[in-house]
């Protein structure tokens, strides 16, 4: 068994074999995906809930279509439309779902532990899509299969994730990740915006955009969360993007072979220059290709697909 818990709730819970082994089955699925046939009928009869509490764009479609690939039934609900609008809470939310015997749940909501919380009162395995600013466990694991594709063995290799570190659950999950696979996280943005502690969890905390891109092997360029902002903790966009920016000038002095990710949505022109949004090092839709296979070997291993049966080599 490469996973043993009933959800996914973050890359904290994870160990570095259970990452792995469900790369290795995100790349025999990503693999699927150049075939004329992208869809393997794994999850027939089997219902699977996207429940989205807060906005998005890309983890939604990408989780959907990795149900639908896995020939699931899928049931989309999201909080605008449903009767979170009439003040329904989301433990008569997560009892209703249990009553209707659905096979799956996949959570994205704005408070940390909301997939933690659904996960103990429901027998269904839950992933979460992202909880407040704690954890994106799938997004974690794209940006990780990412990064190996290009760089191989994490060992010793040195990411930085530059930005709004306080509000991004996608800069905690890639730490957690990361950091069990051996890399050197380097965490940068301005002071206001990187919280106390995360050098306890394993990386090295650098204020100085040009001292932590150095000798970087990958940058992850993270948005600026404003929509979790309580106060005003940078002076304004076009001040940002002059200290933090990652502008062509920034990448001009980067290693040669380094890249540059960002997991979207983007802000052009404050965390990332348009030039280098669409130049050639970044490998944004890479990433988000690879979301999909993550996201399909999540869900097939949880539910107890063996990867012996998928056939070829897995990696
Ligand atoms: C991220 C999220 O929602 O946490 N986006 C995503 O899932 N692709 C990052 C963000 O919103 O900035």
């Amino acid at each position: 068994m490469i996973l043993e818990t009933k959800d996914v709730l973050g890359l904290e819970d994870l160990s570095a074999e259970e990452i792995l082994g469900v790369l290795d089955v995100a790349a025999h699925f990503r693999a699927v995906f150049d075939r004329p046939v992208r869809s393997v009928p794994i999850m027939r009869g089997r219902t699977v809930v996207n429940f989205f509490h807060e906005p998005s764009t890309r983890t939604r479609i990408s989780f959907e279509l990795a149900e639908q690939r896995l020939s699931a039934d899928i049931i989309n609900f999201s909080a605008a439309t449903s009767s979170f609008s009439k003040g329904e809470t989301l433990r008569d939310t997560a009892e209703n779902l249990a009553a209707m015997k659905i096979d799956m749940l996949i959570v994205r909501h704005s408070s940390p532990g909301a997939a933690q919380y659904l996960a103990k009162v429901l027998e269904c395995s839950v992933i979460n899509a992202g909880d407040g600013a704690h954890e994106h466990p799938t997004q974690g694991l794209l940006d990780i299969m990412t990064m190996r594709q290009r760089l191989g063995d994490m060992r010793g290799k040195k990411v930085t994730i530059i930005g709004d570190i306080t509000h991004s659950r996608v800069a905690r999950s890639n730490l957690w990740g990361l950091v069990k696979l051996g890399a050197e996280v380097t965490l940068c943005g301005p002071p206001t915006m990187i919280p106390g502690g995360l050098d306890k969890l394993g990386a090295k905390i650098e204020y100085n955009l040009e001292k932590a891109v150095a000798d970087a092997d990958v940058l992850n360029v993270l948005r600026i969360q404003l929509e979790r902002h309580s106060s005003k903790s940078f002076p304004g966009n076009r001040e940002y993007h002059r200290m933090y920016g990652i502008t062509e000038d920034v990448v001009r002095k980067l290693k040669p072979d380094a890249f540059v990710m960002h997991p979207g949505p983007m802000n052009r022109d404050v965390e990332i220059a348009s030039e280098v949004a669409d130049g050639p090092r970044q490998v944004i839709l890479d990433q988000v290709a690879n979301g999909v296979a993550v996201r399909m070997a999540l869900i097939y291993l949880l539910s107890g697909g063996d990867p012996r049966s998928l056939g070829g080599s897995a990696s």
